[in-house]
């Protein structure tokens, strides 16, 4: 048996073999059609994505045998490689035309009587990949973030990373990106230049050697498989989590700046509701989102909200400095309810629409039972969170990736 070599290579082998390989073009219209040639390579493109490349699909045209061709068609969709289309050819030689996205190379494997014995595809490796992202790779990247945390205490900025991603979704806008939500949009400089974002360019540092390790995990991912890991690891509930969101290639499909709430609105229960409601989050999932606040602190040279310091921020653990909300920031528990409520230490930050969850009668039905019960506050807090997560994403395979 032969073993895995490069398909044009094969090809030329297997002249005298019924499947030939005739022709390999990229869609890449800024580069002449190549033929014969299974490598591309990923072009830079202008902009100011901080690490933007583009990648062109990969289109191979066979003439075989029919039984090859559909042989091949077969394997690519098992190996999840789509092929865009799929062109039987009614003359006398059929032909298949397959054009792979994001697949930088392709091995065609035969057997040594001529037959079809394997097909194995290597992603491009461009740090802007659109496809969906590799289950092997997220399992590896998740643990990976897990050391993370442990060196750099970083929790609540990536819990804000994920949120921020998916927080600019609007309901009323069908198509994708143009809705906004989770799609990683969140790289690109212009989006990190909002407002709402200050700050978050350090969640982004924290995590882009991750992202160069794992090439097959889009940014709309990790965004999220850094926040749901950091609030486990925090002590919080296991999120549902799915995966396989696809990114935005390009800074112009950013969303338009102001679609994150504010912290001082002048009537903080409308503006909430507003924002929310555009996402499609109800009442419970307002309050049950704003619980992430047990982790982490207000910093006044970023958002101009909270304290320099406090006795709780001074020393740590990551960068000193900061408001925090609650004593223990750096653990997720319904201690946020409780510091709200009682409001006993002046050290301890209640933002406007923090305080708004104890006095709206509709949100305050939900900020006394979660912090009365920890358990009905995670429960709810891990489904808000599980839907948060997937606002306005586009997921490939449609139904998303498990990791349990
Ligand atoms: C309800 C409306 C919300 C408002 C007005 C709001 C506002 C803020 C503000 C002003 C900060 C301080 C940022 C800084 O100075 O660095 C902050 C931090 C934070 N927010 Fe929110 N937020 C809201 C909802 C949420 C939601 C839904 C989540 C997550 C599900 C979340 C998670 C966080 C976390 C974890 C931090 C701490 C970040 C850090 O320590 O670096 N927030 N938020």
């Amino acid at each position: 048996m032969m073993g895995m070599i490069p398909v044009e290579r094969q090809a030329l082998r297997h002249r005298t073999e019924r499947l030939r390989l005739v022709q390999v073009s990229t869609s890449d219209s800024s580069k002449p059609a190549k033929t014969k040639t299974l490598s591309l390579p990923t072009s830079k493109t202008a902009g100011d994505d901080i690490s933007h490349s583009t990648q062109p699909h990969l289109m191979a045209t066979f003439l075989s045998s029919k039984t090859a061709a559909a042989a091949i068609a077969r394997s690519a969709i098992h190996h999840r490689l789509r092929p865009l289309s799929f062109a039987g050819s009614r003359s006398r030689v059929p032909s298949l035309h397959l054009s792979l996205p994001h697949v930088s190379s392709l091995h065609v494997g035969f057997s040594q009587q001529g037959g079809l014995k394997s097909i194995m595809a290597t992603r491009a490796m461009s740090s802007t990949v659109s496809a969906a992202s590799d289950p092997a790779q997220l399992k590896s990247a998740k643990e990976d973030i897990k050391e993370l945390l442990k060196t750099k205490f970083c929790h609540p900025i990536l819990v804000r990373l994920g949120w921020h991603d998916a927080g600019t979704y609007d309901k009323t806008i069908q198509e994708w990106p143009q809705r906004g939500g989770a799609n990683g949009s969140l790289r690109f400089e212009i989006e990190l230049k909002h407002g709402a974002n200050a700050g978050l360019v350090n969640a982004l540092k924290l995590l882009q050697s991750i992202k160069d390790k794992y090439t097959g995990i889009t940014y709309a991912d990790l965004f999220q498989l850094a926040s749901a890991t950091a609030i486990e690891e925090a002590g919080g509930p296991k999120i549902p989590m799915k995966y396989g969101r696809v990114n935005v290639t390009t800074p112009e499909q950013c969303p338009p700046e102001g679609r994150l709430p504010a912290a001082g609105p002048p009537s903080p229960a409308d503006h909430l509701r507003e924002v929310f409601y555009r996402m499609g989050l109800n009442d419970k999932e307002i309050v049950a989102l704003s619980g992430a606040h047990t982790l982490g602190r207000s910093r006044p040279e970023r958002s101009g909200w909270g304290k320099p310091e406090t006795k709780y921020t001074k020393d740590g653990p990551g960068a000193p400095g900061g408001q925090s909300w609650t004593v223990q920031w750096l653990k997720f528990d319904n201690s946020y309810f409780k510091d709200i409520k009682e409001r006993r230490d002046a050290d301890l930050l209640v933002l406007p629409t923090d305080a708004v969850l104890f006095e709206d009668p509709s949100f305050k039905v939900y900020a006394e039972k979660y912090a009365e019960d920890q358990d009905a506050f995670f429960k709810d807090y891990a489904e808000a969170h599980a839907k948060l997560s997937n606002l306005g994403a586009k997921f490939e395979p449609p139904e998303g990736i498990s990791l349990d």
